[in-house]
């Protein structure tokens, strides 16, 4: 099936999510896109706000995939594939994307996109944010652009991409199932047996990094024992 995508473009937006929601609750359908040059409102994972002003992409993506919502954590990382790709696609050929779980896209270091999954009646909502041209200096952790890499400064550009690509990966996903889409996402992420640290609401824990689970759980291998994390984040363990 190849997927067919309808933009709906805003020049200002609270946030792409949410105006998302609110066409998935009027019913929809699969491949709606909203995409807003700048929003107001811009959210991120972990109740975070989004840095979210003109010269980024914002976009979000209605899904109807008639799979289980308990698969709606699959799209998370064929999406994070999607965005890295679109960023090597913007950047200089021997500039590599990286991916950090649950669905980050850092290049050197420093997160260049960012994903929020959120499910909405029968529908997915696939939000993604590019920084393009510009990323926050007061973030909690180290942000980049494309620009700042040498890469191409266009939005529309990287929203063309990004749909192809995300069109791509969900057609290997209903063709394969989550298994190829994680063992792509396990190549470009860090090698397994890194030292990490994953906080997930508690006490942060320190481990070694044993790659995804099948659902996209991350694993942990600590002096206790493996363990399952299925929220939170991960930071290099030195960080
Ligand atoms: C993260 O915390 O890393 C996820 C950030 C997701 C940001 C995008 S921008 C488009 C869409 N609309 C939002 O309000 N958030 C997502």
């Amino acid at each position: 099936m190849t997927e067919q995508f309808t933009v709906w473009h805003h020049d200002q937006i609270g946030s792409t999510n949410d105006e998302a929601r609110r066409l998935a609750t009027e019913g929809a359908p699969h491949g709606t896109v909203v995409h807003a040059d700048e929003q107001t409102a811009g959210r991120g994972r972990l109740a975070h706000t989004w840095f979210s002003p003109p010269g980024n992409l914002y976009l979000s993506v209605l899904l109807r995939t008639g799979q289980p919502a308990a698969r709606t954590a699959e799209l998370s990382f064929l999406t994070a594939l999607a965005v890295a790709d679109t960023v090597e696609a913007l950047m200089p050929r021997q500039t590599r994307a990286m991916l950090k779980w649950p669905n980050d896209v850092l290049v050197n270091g420093a997160k260049i996109a960012g994903i929020l999954v959120e499910q909405a009646d029968q529908a997915t909502i696939v939000g993604i944010g590019v920084n393009v041209l510009q990323a926050p200096s007061n973030a909690a952790y180290k942000t980049t652009t494309i620009v700042a890499n040498g890469g191409i400064a266009s939005v529309d550009g990287a929203r063309d991409i990004v749909l192809d690509r995300l069109g791509h990966h969900l057609a290997v996903w209903r063709a394969d199932g989550f298994a190829s889409v994680r063992n792509q996402w396990l190549e470009r992420s860090y090698p397994v047996g890194a030292a990490i640290r994953a906080n997930a609401g508690g006490q942060p824990i320190t481990g070694h990094f044993a790659g995804l689970d099948l659902d996209g759980a991350l694993l942990l291998d600590t002096p206790q024992g493996r363990q399952r994390i299925v929220a939170g984040d991960v930071t290099p363990a030195g960080e």
